[in-house]
């Protein structure tokens, strides 16, 4: 794992980097592949970075957008990350309806819909049972409690370890949810950390030693790249 962390002076800044790191990711991708694949964070911090990407001149048309996580609402509920995502972004450009691949949360039956979108990650990038796709790029949040994704705090979705997704709980609320072992096959994994409020859960997160189960970023240990980007309020103390 090669583990970078930054603070930026303040969350534009934040956002200018991540940008710039993401843009640069997905165009190498695209380079090399022919295509790119990455998932987005939900929640608020990432919009601004959405907002942004879609003002860049991408080959839409080799670009994958599939989430790390769903609330268990419909696409059109104002708690939907895929509304969110194609409000600031995807609306905005000539992206094929196809190359986006929303978390299914239509049903009645969240184990059933997570179970239909592993089969879908499995058709799209053509892997067994036993493997685990390798996204070019997870973007991930943190809460205050250091839940990520839909990895809440000693929930069962940390014990999924040989599942690419399964169902999260958030006090009692069902929610889609990579699980840390997809997510951890990632080829660049970004989070994205801005606000006060994330200085303790973050203090957690970088501690020696710490319960994963308590604070569930730290099951993020990809093998890939790990970048922390950081505004100057939420890393400001960080023992790095
Ligand atoms: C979600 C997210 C979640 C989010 C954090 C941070 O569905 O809410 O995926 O993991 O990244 O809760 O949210 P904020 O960016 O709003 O602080």
């Amino acid at each position: 794992m090669n583990k970078i962390v930054e603070v930026l002076p303040d969350k534009a800044i934040l956002i200018a980097r991540a940008l710039d790191v993401v843009v640069s990711k997905m165009q190498a991708a695209i380079e090399e592949n022919g295509w790119c694949t990455i998932a987005l964070a939900g929640g608020s911090t990432p919009k601004p970075l959405y907002e942004a990407i879609a003002t860049q001149a991408l080959q839409w048309d080799k670009v994958h957008v599939f989430w790390g996580d769903e609330r268990y609402v419909g696409a059109d509920h104002p708690d939907s990350n895929q509304r969110m995502a194609r409000l600031a972004w995807l609306n905005q450009v000539s992206i094929p309806e196809a190359n986006i691949h929303p978390m299914p949360t239509s049903g009645e039956n969240p184990a059933a819909d997570a179970e239909e979108h592993q089969a879908q990650l499995r058709d799209f990038f053509k892997t067994s049972q036993e493997e685990f796709p390798n996204f070019d790029v997870i973007l991930l949040g943190i809460g205050d409690d250091a839940h990520t994704a839909s990895l809440f705090p000693h929930t069962e979705a940390l014990q999924v370890k040989e599942q690419l997704v399964t169902v999260g709980n958030k006090d009692g609320q069902p929610r889609i949810t990579f699980t840390a072992t997809l997510i951890n096959h990632a080829k660049c994994v970004m989070f994205l950390v801005a606000g006060a409020g994330k200085q303790q859960a973050l203090a957690e997160i970088f501690a020696p030693e710490a319960d994963p189960l308590t604070y569930p970023a730290r099951l993020i240990q990809p093998q890939g790249e790990l970048w922390w980007l950081l505004d100057q309020e939420a890393g400001k103390n960080l023992n790095r």
